[in-house]
């Protein structure tokens, strides 16, 4: 397919981020774009894939949708399937893996669909299948319509490349983007995080602050897809990297857990944002207000208690809004946190409470203030 033929894009987002995304998504030039449940729409050629791969922080995958389809049954699936452009995007012999997921439709068995499409991919292409794949199929039947979408991206985008050290219950990139999007930031304010963990929030304000393309240190799926065109895509990513911002922001972690400390400091060296960040050990209790402009407070405390630690919880959150209320006088706070009774215990003023968004088997909301 040509670089300049149009492709229906699809961005993935938690539910609850759509808004976030799609503000995002416009702001990077797509302006037509339309929120969906789950994502965010818009058309393209090859490289508007390609940049919205390298450049979104809040997607979790960009998809192409290359075709959908009316499928009330196994035979009609089969039929439909073959006649979708699988050559035009897919080369002969990659390994690829076909996932179905059926909702309040009569083909309910998502694995027999699977194979129904995986079967006509194979006709057209010479695919092959293996453990490891090259390439992603996703199949969606939605009361009836088949959707069929080849995913762009890989591993998820919110890997961007550089943490091998995570803490216990790391936030996602893309959702610390996009609640820093929510809290307004824009990368001209310091960001500290009092209990930063490994340290996902801190990376991702330095790197908005530098305006780093989130995906310059990885690999993705489109570049095993038909389209792919490498000196392009070697001239984008150098077109993007060579406008670097010099930031003169600073961007501060803290946590209790020594060990977390060193990951955030050992990730901030890989992503080249060292000059900026500072990663220390410190208990909540003694947090102050660094030097210099006012800035945001963005933190993900622990949340999720078992049994019996929920008084230790709350005197926690309590802490942490008495020192914030104390000491951080001109700044704005975002606190993430599934449980509505521990952000009530920080005695913040809070201006705004956003969405439920999943988190593993939890939903985490940000409550955020005014300026204090
Ligand atoms: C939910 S995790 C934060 C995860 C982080 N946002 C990330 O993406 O990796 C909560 C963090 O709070 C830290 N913490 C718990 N109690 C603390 C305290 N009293 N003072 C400072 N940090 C504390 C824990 O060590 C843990 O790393």
């Amino acid at each position: 397919m040509a670089t300049s033929g149009r492709l229906d894009i699809f961005a993935t987002v938690q539910p609850g981020l759509e808004p976030l995304l799609l503000d995002e998504v416009r702001e990077l030039g797509w302006t037509a774009a339309k929120a969906q449940p789950g994502g965010i729409s818009f058309e393209g050629g090859w490289p508007d894939v390609w940049r919205a791969n390298l450049l979104l922080r809040g997607a979790g995958r960009v998809l192409v949708r290359i075709g959908a389809f009316r499928a009330e049954h196994l035979a009609q699936l089969d039929k439909r399937s073959r006649q979708l452009p699988w050559a035009e995007f897919i080369p002969d012999g990659r390994r690829v893996r076909v996932e179905a997921t059926c909702r309040k439709s009569r083909i309910y068995h998502s694995g027999a669909a699977a194979e129904r499409i995986e079967k006509s991919l194979r006709l057209a292409t010479a695919a092959v299948r293996g453990d490891v794949d090259d390439l992603r199929v996703f199949v969606r039947i939605d009361q009836n319509i088949c959707t069929v979408s080849i995913d762009t991206s890989g591993e998820l985008l919110h890997k961007r490349g550089y943490k091998h050290d995570v803490g216990k219950a790391p936030l996602r990139e893309t959702q610390a983007a996009l609640f820093l999007r929510a809290c307004g930031y824009n990368g001209a304010e310091p960001v500290l995080d009092p209990m930063c963990g490994s340290g996902t929030i801190v990376l991702e304000a330095a790197e908005i602050a530098k305006g780093l393309a989130p995906g310059r240190g990885r690999s993705f799926a489109f570049e095993n897809l038909r389209g792919f065109d490498p000196s392009l895509w070697g001239q984008m990513k150098q077109e993007i990297a060579s406008a670097e911002i010099v930031s003169d922001q600073r961007f501060r972690g803290y946590d209790r857990d020594e060990g977390v400390v060193a990951a955030s400091t050992s990730n901030a060296e890989r992503a080249g944002l060292s000059s900026i960040t500072s990663f220390n050990k410190q208990n909540i209790s003694n947090l102050e207000c660094p030097e210099g402009p006012a800035g945001l407070v963005l933190v993900n405390p622990p949340y999720g208690a078992r049994i019996g630690e929920g008084h230790a919880l709350s005197s926690l959150y309590q802490t942490l809004g008495r020192r914030l209320k104390e000491e951080f006088s001109g700044w704005r706070a975002g606190i993430i946190t599934s449980e509505e009774r521990l952000a009530k215990a920080t005695g913040l003023p809070f201006s705004e409470i956003g969405p439920p968004v999943p988190h593993g088997p939890l939903r985490i909301r940000l409550y955020r203030t005014a300026t204090l």
